[in-house]
């Protein structure tokens, strides 16, 4: 799911704890009681994505902290603390965008209900864009102070360079818990139209959950539609497939042990 996100109990041997809530995905490894194993699937996981069925999902989601993040609003705070973290540490080492100003203009993409620009983008810039397909989870943020642009569309969707309403080149464009939604092919198409609207210096953040299935597989999750990459898979589209150099990446601390792990990378044109 592109959110927080137990971890498939199916996925991790060495996981035996008590029954999970999420289902297991079915594109990936064998239930530990079964003796049999089952035929190893030819379906990228990906290609399963249905983007009716995502937004049917999205649009009936509350918008509330606790619903944008699949019941568990405990994460945010420590997930913006990290988010924080990592900004703060790009900038102490970027000659364009040093700390103790604020960044001109930047972009949350799949912003839920404002969770991030809230808690972090509205602290560190003059203007906050938005890119968000469910028109409901932005009606609040309209005509909020130090948000500009909304934009209701999915990522896939969405050129930037093409806009009549962009109001210059991004400085962050900050991407989380939302890249699940599309394909590797709509995710590589997406990344390669950045760099257009990048201020010099800018970053790509991507901040997603991790895969941890045992053949090393992205994991399908048919209640949201969305696919959980592996860091191999993130990695080998960044760099190899969108032409985009890796400058820093981390895995956030403090996640709930039974949640996927969620890694941050900051990525920069080449
Ligand atoms: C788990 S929420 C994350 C929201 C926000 N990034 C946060 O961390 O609070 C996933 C968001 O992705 C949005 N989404 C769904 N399909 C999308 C697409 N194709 N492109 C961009 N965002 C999408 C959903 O509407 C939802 O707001």
């Amino acid at each position: 799911m592109s959110s927080p996100k137990r971890k498939s109990s199916y996925s991790d041997p060495a996981d035996h704890g008590p029954a999970k809530k999420s289902k297991p995905a079915t594109t990936t490894s064998a239930d530990s009681d079964s003796a049999e194993t089952p035929p190893p699937s030819s379906t990228a996981p990906d290609s399963l994505i249905n983007p009716h069925t995502a937004l049917a999902y999205w649009a009936a989601t509350s918008p509330t902290v606790s619903e944008i993040l699949g019941g568990y609003p405990q994460v945010s705070r420590v997930d913006l603390q990290g988010s924080r973290n990592f900004l703060a540490k790009l900038r102490r080492v970027s000659s364009h965008h040093p700390p103790g100003k604020k960044l001109r203009r930047v972009v949350d993409c799949g912003a839920g209900i404002g969770r991030i620009t809230e808690g972090l983008l509205a602290r560190v810039a003059e203007v906050v864009d938005i890119v968000e397909p469910v028109p409901g989870f932005t009606e609040a943020l309209r005509g909020r102070e130090g948000v500009g642009q909304i934009w209701n569309v999915g990522l896939e969707a969405w050129f930037p360079e093409r806009e009549a309403g962009m109001g210059g080149r991004y400085d962050l464009v900050w991407n989380q818990w939302c890249l699940g939604q599309l394909t590797d092919a709509q995710l590589v198409a997406y990344l390669r139209r950045l760099p257009k609207v990048l201020s010099e210096g800018g970053w790509i953040v991507v901040k997603e959950n991790m895969s941890n299935d045992v053949l090393g597989e992205d994991v399908f999750d048919e209640e949201d539609s969305s696919v959980t990459r592996t860091d191999a898979k993130f990695r080998r589209l960044f760099v190899e497939e969108a032409g985009l150099k890796l400058v820093s990446t981390e895995l956030q601390k403090g996640m709930p042990k039974d949640l996927y792990p969620v890694r941050t990378y900051a990525l920069q044109p080449r």
